[in-house]
């Protein structure tokens, strides 16, 4: 069937219920791995278009899946602005010290340069795949300054006033992020992405009264930027907790990506129509069949009167079987 994901977004109406999942292409499968160990500098494997080509097509190669997501990485527009950026083993991304003025100077045709090999890459991928979705997508302002300021991940020592004690600096470099989001995306979708995710992965991060400044408005932007490109746009503010309602209120997205601490029954009583993905603790699928058998048609059933894409609350677990996504699929089209 063509354009799945879109027809339910658009139309908010399947025949079907749409699969994907987010970090589909990744460690979990091992032909992933094989081209991973070739290859030690993620940065450069994302700027090789006849490899992504190849890690994007992996999973639609094993599994029934209705979209494909581009094999890239949110850092890449930190790396694309001059900021040196490295995947260390084991540790996550680690990125060098910030120099405002190299990355407010930056020339959006040099970054455009740089990203060239990502283009490419979709136009390959979006001739191999002919009929189906393919998902663009870009970090949301707030999690890539949070990335650029605190140089690694914040898991273990964030401290919001850390990060926010120079507003000059936070304020000139969220408005140069969120002019190069909207130009990347712009790309991605020349170039044949025809949804488009914004992952926000730390919003959860931010307090209560600054949601508005650093996620809500500089996200807004972005998708009314994509929304005159008359392009679906997926939001994911992961971790926001009730303000998800007000997230979707003042940001409209097309369709909201729910983390697995959002109550499914809650969020599609509060929205009242506006499209959902996603919610399925990855952790689950390292349980056994019966759970996930159970957890999943908790999902299903509740959204089974609503445009729903099936998808999970966060990415595919490196330690996930190949196999159990195999099974989560057939859960879904009810052929197990
Ligand atoms: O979903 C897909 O299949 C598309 C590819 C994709 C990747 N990263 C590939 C990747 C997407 C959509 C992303 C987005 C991304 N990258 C986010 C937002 C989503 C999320 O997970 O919250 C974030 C925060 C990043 C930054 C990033 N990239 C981190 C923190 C890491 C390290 C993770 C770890 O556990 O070490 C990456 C690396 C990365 N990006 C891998 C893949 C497949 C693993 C690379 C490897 O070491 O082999």
């Amino acid at each position: 069937m063509n354009d799945i994901l879109r027809q339910c977004i658009k139309e908010r109406k399947t025949s079907y219920i749409p699969i994907w999942f987010m970090r589909q292409a990744g460690r979990y499968l091992p032909e992933f791995r094989e081209i991973r160990k070739e290859n030690p500098n993620f940065i450069k494997l994302c700027l090789n278009p006849e490899l992504v080509n190849n890690i994007t097509l992996q999973p639609l190669n094993r599994f029934d899946l209705d979209a494909a997501i581009i094999f890239s990485d949110i850092l890449l527009i930190p790396y694309g602005l001059g900021q040196k950026v490295e995947f260390i083993k084991g540790f996550g991304p680690t990125l060098e010290n910030i120099k405002l003025d190299k990355i407010i100077n930056t020339d959006p045709v040099d970054f455009l340069k740089k990203l060239l090999p990502v283009y490419k890459g979709i136009e390959k991928v979006k001739k191999n795949l002919k009929e189906k979705d393919l998902i663009g997508f870009a970090g949301a302002p707030w999690t890539l300054l949070l990335y650029m300021l605190n140089k690694k991940s914040p898991k273990n020592n964030f401290n919001f006033d850390e990060i926010n004690k120079d507003k000059f600096l936070v304020n000139k470099l969220l408005k140069k992020v969120e002019e190069i989001i909207c130009l990347h995306i712009e790309k991605q979708i020349d170039a044949g992405a025809n949804v488009i995710q914004i992952f926000d992965s730390w919003a959860g991060l931010l307090p209560k009264k600054e949601l508005p400044n650093y996620c809500y408005i500089p996200t807004l932007k972005i998708v009314e930027h994509i929304k005159s490109k008359n392009v679906p746009i997926i939001c994911f503010p992961k971790g926001i907790g009730e303000n998800y309602i007000d997230f979707c209120s003042t940001v409209k997205p097309d369709c909201i990506s729910i983390d697995y601490e959002i109550d499914p029954k809650w969020i599609k009583n509060k929205l009242k129509g506006t499209p959902i993905q996603g919610g399925l603790d990855p952790k689950i699928l390292l349980t056994d069949k019966e759970k996930i058998k159970k957890s999943t048609e908790n999902y299903i059933n509740i959204f089974k009167d609503y445009p729903y894409i099936f998808n999970l609350g966060h990415g595919v677990l490196p330690e996930t079987k190949p196999e159990t996504i195999e099974y989560l699929i057939k859960i879904v089209r009810n052929k197990k």
